[in-house]
Formats: structure tokens, C-alpha cells, sequence
């Protein structure tokens, strides 16, 4: 949700901020801008539509003069996406320019008391008032930094603000609460970004911001803050992954990079933490005598990692026999829920950034209950606020819509519900071995989906069905979980309607909508249930839906006797299975929306993090 970068060096500014920008596009990709300190003058870019209609407009940054710049790349909250709406916001005094991620939530209280004061405004952003009030302070004071610190505590909301001032032309001043900020250490050069890859080219020294930090820096020199001023020393990090992790690498596109990443990035989750036939959790707490007093766990999430959260209730509660709910972290805050130190809470979050999960965290801590974060994104904010966290190792994730991320977090989930339950005795030892094995076989059985011959008959079925204007996901029990996410992978990348049901419950309502031409995709992976799925199969055939099934090698022949198309999947412990499952889903989205002419990596009106309620 928003992307910023910041650049203060000897080089020319524009093409390194527009080259970061291109990065961060997943962030949001409505309208675009730089600001950047030039010979003489603060030169303003901005552009409304994906970032190449500002790099047009600029010749690729090289019309752009100046070695010291931000940049921005947005996802509108507040107004529309337009050329005056982009950033960066420049102060009605002319001095002061800024770029946010984040949401000034008393914008409205602080806009009016700025107009009071003859400040005008010239777009509908919450951003402006940040530029504007700085802009104030600065013209009472004359000093740049101690302007920017008496703005910051007026602000609520979130933000990661890069700020520049036509004075100190050769400075750029940043602070960061609620939303991601790196610092990055060049040579003869600094940076600020969002995220990692828009600065990896040209540095793996950086350094996280903090709540509460800000930071001073030139080309030359760098200062840590807090927000009252006083200096702090900053952990200097490393980053150990490559460039070409957050690159298509060959790919047409990430999201089918990151779907065939998948066998990699399971290994990678599940390998250290498979040891010698047992499932050991480095760090993570969770003895015996504690879960012997938990009368519920809670998983709290959104979107797709709330969809893994629904199929954990049907793996913890099997494996360890204690009541488990999924709550959409949108609802969970504002639902009264009846929560203390006698539950456990899951938090779910591929960017560990994402407003409402954060929100719902620190009820859930306020409430009393122990908190545990699966998240992939290191020293997110969702990270460093739960009491525990188990990072799944999916590496960066770059496609708007998750794929590799939705199945490590499963993954982690597979690791939890075992662990959990040796813990209380809730499975025999033969059970956890079973497990154990399936696990250590999963990124195995993932690549055999992944074959050439597999997916082109993916592409076959996507080639067939694309036309279809409503689409219904059916299944049962761990199926119909997996229903929800492959549902939601059609709609988000293809913009094909497209819902999913526990298939008993269709013919309860939804079936009336089927009629002739309806696609419905059927899974059929759960053997005890299989006929019965197969029984609600011919129902939708007899009102003229096209089925494609999704089923074991085993069932695929009777499945074909009812169904239009079939895809099969390797036959897994059956708890597992949905991790098998989703892969075919998610290459048929990804083949769909292809044939619709859709941007796949990119979706309209989505953005990877949402760091808004
Ligand atoms: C769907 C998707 C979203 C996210 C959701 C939560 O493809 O990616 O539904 O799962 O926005 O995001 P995180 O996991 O970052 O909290």
C-alpha cells in the first residue's frame, strides 16, 4: 500500500528512484512521482497509471536533474488517483516536499487547522497535510530537522515519510511509525526504501527503522533519532538473499514464477525444522503445561492467510482436540471477542504489515492471551509484535496475489498442529511419525504437480473455460477449505466471478444460480467423502454446469464419468493433501487470466500490502 524510496548520493537521482520505484510497484501502482533537488531548483515529477507513464514522461528519470531525490509509488486512500493526488506533496509555502506510505487518520482536525491559518491545499490527500504542517513549522522556525520533530507527534496514523527541503538541498530527513522503512548504506551514497529489493542493487548494508526512529542523512553522513531528538545507534544488517530472488528470472510473470518456487520454498520451511524424525521449533514456547490450559486457539488473519486459517481449524482441532476458530482480523477487533489468558492467537501474515492483522494482534496481546505470528517478511512490524513468531522462509513474494507464501503458512501450520499435539499426548507416536514423513515428502510431491505435462493440461482447461462469466468452487471438509483460496485466485488475477461453497451446502441456496454454461470446479481429494462430492457433482451437471475435477489418481476414472475435465494430484497423508491440491488451482487462475488479457501480476484495484483498515 505505497511504496517510497529515497536517494542522496553524487550520481543522478531520478533513474535510481524510478529503477527502486519499478520494485515496489507491488505495493500500489495507481500513480507515480519523484521530487528531486536539482542544480538550482526542487523539480517535481508525478504521473497518474503505472510507473512506466512517469518513466516515459521523464525519459527514464534522465530529464531530471539532481543527485538528491524521493520517490513514490501509490495505492489511493485518500482521493482519487490523479496527477495532483500523486506524490511526493509539496507545502503551499513551496519548501517542503514528502512522500508517505501510511494513513494520516486525523488528516481532516489537522487540514482545518491549517486552513485557519491561511494554509492552502491543492489535492485530497492525507499526505499533504504532513507537507503542510512541516511547511508551517518550518517558516515559524527556519530549521528544517526540528520542524519535521515538532510535525511528527501531531500525527496519527501510520506512516513512512521521506521529506526534502529546498534549503538543505542536499539532505533528506525520515521517520517511520506503523509502516515499513529500511535505510540502506552505500558508498559515498544512502538510501531509504520500503523494502529491500528497491535498494538490493546497489547495497545489502541496511538498517530496519523503528517506531519512533527518524533519520538525518546526505551522501556523506547519517543520523538515527528518536522523535525527540535524542541520537541512537542502529543495528547494521546484512541481507543475504540476491537480487535475482525478487527478479521474473525467465518467468513471463512472478506469480508463475512463485507458483513453481513452491517445492524450494516448502523445503526451505519445513527442512530445518524437521530434525532426526521430530518437528523441533527453535525459540517457540509452547509447553505442555501451557497448552494443557488452552481452552481455544485463534487464528486471526485476512484475505488468503485467513484461508489457511480456516483449514487450520480442521488440521489443529483434529491433531490436538482443542476447539480452534478462524476470525477475519477485519472483525476480530471490533467483535467483543471473548478472549484472555486461557487462548492461544495465531496471527497469519505473508507481509507481517498488514493494518487490521496488526490491529487484532495488539487486541489479542491487550486482551491477555498469548500471541504467535506466522509471517514471512523479517522484523515486520506484526514480527516484532507478537509475543512469538515463526517465520515461514518463502523468500520474497512479488506477485500481487500470494501463492508461495499461502503455502508455507500452510506448512507452518502442518508444523504447529504436530508439535503441538506431542506436546499433549494428543497423537501416538505413530501418527507423528506418519506425519513427519509426509512432511518431509511434501516438497517432493509438490514438484511432481509442477511437470510439463501437468500444466499444459492446466493451460488446456484455462483455454477451454475462459469464456465462463460465473465460476463456483465446491468441495468438502479440508477441500472445500482449499475452495475458498482457489475461488479467490480466479477473482483477484482473472476478474472472473467466482464462489466457493462446501459442496453439501449448495443445494441450500446457491444452486439456483447454476444453469447452463456455469463452470464449476469440483474437488474431490478427500477419499471417505468422495461419492458424496461425486453425488453433488451430478447435481450441478443436471443443470448444465461444465465440472472440472480435482481429484487423487486413484478416483480420477470414476470422477470422469461425471465430470467435464479432470486434473489429478499425488495421493499425500490426507491431512496434507490441500497443500498438493491448491497448485493446480492456482496455475489455472494464472491460465485463465492469461487468456483474458489480464495483468496478472498486477490486478486492478489491489495492492501486496494493506496497510489500511
Ligand atoms: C490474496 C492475497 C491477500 C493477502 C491478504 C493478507 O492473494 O494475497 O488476500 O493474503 O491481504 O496479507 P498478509 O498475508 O500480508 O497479511
Amino acid at each position: 500500500m505505497c511504496g517510497i524510496v529515497g536517494y542522496a548520493g553524487n550520481r543522478q537521482a531520478a533513474p535510481i528512484l524510478l529503477e527502486g520505484l519499478s520494485k515496489l510497484e507491488y505495493r500500489g501502482y495507481d500513480s507515480a512521482g519523484i521530487c528531486v533537488h536539482g542544480v538550482k531548483e526542487m523539480q517535481v515529477a508525478k504521473a497518474k497509471g503505472r510507473l512506466q507513464v512517469l518513466c516515459d514522461k521523464t525519459e527514464n528519470g534522465q530529464a531530471v536533474p539532481g543527485c538528491v531525490g524521493i520517490g513514490h509509488t501509490r495505492w489511493a486512500t485518500h482521493g482519487a488517483p490523479s496527477d495532483v493526488n500523486s506524490h511526493p506533496h509539496v507545502s503551499d509555502s513551496g519548501k517542503i516536499s514528502v512522500v508517505h506510505n501510511g494513513i494520516i487518520e486525523n488528516e481532516a482536525k489537522l487540514r482545518a487547522q491549517l486552513l485557519e491559518k491561511g494554509v492552502k491545499f491543492h489535492s485530497e490527500t492525507d499526505t499533504e497535510v504532513v507537507a503542510n504542517l512541516v511547511g508551517y513549522y518550518y517558516e515559524q522556525t527556519g530549521n528544517f530537522i526540528g520542524a519535521v520533530r515538532q510535525a511528527l507527534p501531531r500525527l496519527e496514523g501510520s506512516y513512512a515519510l521521506g521529506i526534502l527541503c529546498t534549503d538543505l538541498p542536499d539532505t533528506i530527513v525520515a521517520a517511520k511509525k506503523d509502516s515499513p522503512l529500511i535505510f540502506g548504506y552505500g558508498d559515498g551514497e544512502n538510501y531509504i526504501a520500503s523494502d529491500v529489493p528497491a535498494i538490493l542493487k546497489h547495497t545489502q548494508t541496511v538498517s530496519y527503522m523503528e517506531d519512533g526512529e527518524m533519520v538525518v542523512f546526505n551522501n556523506k553522513s547519517v543520523r538515527f533519532f528518536d522523535f525527540v531528538g535524542e541520537p541512537i545507534e542502529k543495528k547494521v544488517e546484512t541481507i543475504t538473499w540476491e537480487l535475482s530472488a525478487a527478479e521474473r528470472g525467465g518467468f513471463d510473470h512472478f506469480m508463475l514464477k512463485e507458483i513453481f518456487e513452491q517445492p524450494k520454498a516448502l523445503r526451505d520451511t519445513l527442512s530445518p525444522r524437521l530434525k532426526n524424525g521430530e518437528i523441533v521449533l527453535d525459540g517457540i514456547d509452547l509447553s505442555a503445561e501451557y497448552l494443557k490450559d488452552v481452552r481455544k486457539i485463534y487464528l486471526v488473519a485476512c484475505g488468503s492467510a485467513y484461508y489457511v486459517s480456516v483449514l487450520a481449524k480442521y488440521i489443529i482441532e483434529k491433531a490436538c482436540r482443542i476447539p480452534t476458530e478462524a476470525v477475519m482480523a477485519s472483525e476480530f477487533r471490533y467483535s467483543d471477542p471473548v478472549v484472555d489468558e486461557h487462548n492461544l492467537v495465531i496471527i497469519i501474515s505473508q507481509s507481517g504489515e498488514t493494518a487490521d492483522t496488526l490491529a487484532a494482534l495488539r487486541e489479542a496481546k491487550r486482551l491477555g492471551a498469548k500471541t504467535l505470528a506466522v509471517v514471512n517478511v523479517v522484523g515486520s512490524a506484526i514480527a516484532k509484535t507478537a509475543d512469538q513468531t515463526i517465520y515461514t522462509w518463502a523468500g520474497p513474494e512479488i506477485a500481487v496475489a500470494t501463492t508461495k507464501a499461502f503455502s508455507t503458512q500452510l506448512a507452518v501450520v502442518y508444523l504447529l498442529a504436530a508439535y503441538m499435539a506431542k506436546q499433549l499426548g494428543t497423537m501416538d507416536d505413530e501418527t507423528y511419525g506418519a506425519w513427519v514423513e509426509a512432511l518431509e515428502a511434501l516438497p517432493g510431491a509438490a514438484e511432481q504437480i509442477l511437470t510439463k505435462e501437468n500444466v499444459e493440461k492446466v493451460q488446456y482447461y484455462a483455454s477451454r473455460y475462459y469464456g465462463h462469466h460465473d465460476a463456483f468452487y465446491i468441495g468438502r471438509n479440508v477441500d472445500s477449505a482449499i475452495c475458498l483460496e482457489g475461488s479467490l485466485k480466479l477473482k483477484e488475477v482473472a476478474y472472473l466471478h467466482s464462489e466457493a461453497y462446501p459442496a453439501g451446502e449448495l443445494k441450500h441456496g446457491p444452486i439456483s444460480l447454476i444453469e447452463n454454461g456455469t463452470l464449476v470446479v469440483a474437488l474431490a481429494t478427500v477419499q471417505p467423502l468422495f461419492d458424496k462430492t461425486m453425488a453433488n457433482v451430478r447435481e450441478v451437471k443436471a443443470r448444465g454446469a461444465d465440472v472440472l475435477c480435482v481429484t487423487l489418481q486413484e478416483t480420477a476414472e470414476e470422477a470422469a464419468k461425471q465430470a467435464d475435465g479432470i486434473l489429478t494430484v499425488p495421493t499425500i497423508l490426507p491431512v496434507l493433501q490441500p497443500s498438493l491440491t491448491l497448485i493446480p488451482l492456482q496455475l489455472f487462475s494464472y491460465y485463465v487470466a492469461l487468456n483474458r488479457g489480464c495483468d496478472v501480476d498486477k490486478p486492478r484495484n489491489l495492492a501486496k500490502s494493506v496497510t489500511v483498515e
